[in-house]
């Protein structure tokens, strides 16, 4: 499974990145607004960090804008995939940016019907939000389940990725990889719990007063 981080946070990226944990970053507005400095400099920074796919998303909502946004956003590196939401205009321009040779991701799919017709479309990722669909009550790994059902069923048809968003915790990470999810965006918060556990710090509290026991270096 391949793990992204759902970040425009250039520290947060660096961080995780020098661990060798990202296959790829996606970022919306919503992210990019909380960060400080101009957005055009941290989306040139994070392709320049990042060798894998890079999700950039456009802010227009009718076709012939996403497409010049798209091709505007391709040129800060040839990892960019371009996010387009799941409209009628976005599956529009997913299809001929697909043509074009410049990769696209779906967002804002909650439904399996929206994620087959993403397929469709040509999108090389789609991405399912659960954590939101969990808010109001609905099991967003159900989701995440009838959308992976689907895409097996026709392999031969669509090359197409799951990803999964809108991560809350660490056990979403665990249920979405079961279920055999191709990548998990994960925000850096829960990448950080991923790697925790109360054993393993008591574990190395009783190695290292063990070892200064023996009063001796390496
Ligand atoms: O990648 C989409 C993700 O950022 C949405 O997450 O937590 O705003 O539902 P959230």
């Amino acid at each position: 499974m391949k793990i992204f981080l759902d970040t425009a946070n250039l520290e947060s990226i660096r961080k995780f990145n020098d661990m060798g944990l990202l296959d790829g970053i996606t970022t919306n507005p919503s992210l990019m607004s909380k960060e400080d400095g101009n957005p055009k400099d941290i989306m040139a920074e994070i392709t320049k960090i990042i060798k894998g796919d890079v999700s950039l998303e456009v802010v227009s909502t009718e076709y012939s804008g996403m497409i010049e946004e798209g091709k505007r956003l391709r040129q800060y590196g040839k990892n960019v995939v371009v996010k387009v939401p799941m409209t009628p205009d976005g599956l529009k321009a997913c299809k001929h940016l697909t043509s074009e040779g410049i990769p696209v991701n779906v967002t804002l799919i909650f439904s399996p019907n929206q994620a087959l017709l993403a397929a469709k479309s040509g999108a090389k990722y789609v991405s399912p939000f659960i954590g939101r669909l969990d808010d109001i009550g609905k099991d967003g790994m159900n989701l995440i389940k009838d959308i992976k059902k689907i895409f097996d069923n026709y392999k031969d048809d669509f090359q197409t990725q799951i990803l999964v968003a809108s991560i809350r915790h660490p056990i979403h990470v665990i249920d979405a990889a079961k279920i055999g999810a191709h990548v998990v965006t994960l925000p850096p918060a829960v990448l950080d719990k991923m790697l925790q556990h109360p054993l393993t710090d008591i574990g190395l509290e009783n190695f290292l007063s063990d070892w200064k026991k023996l009063k001796t270096g390496i």
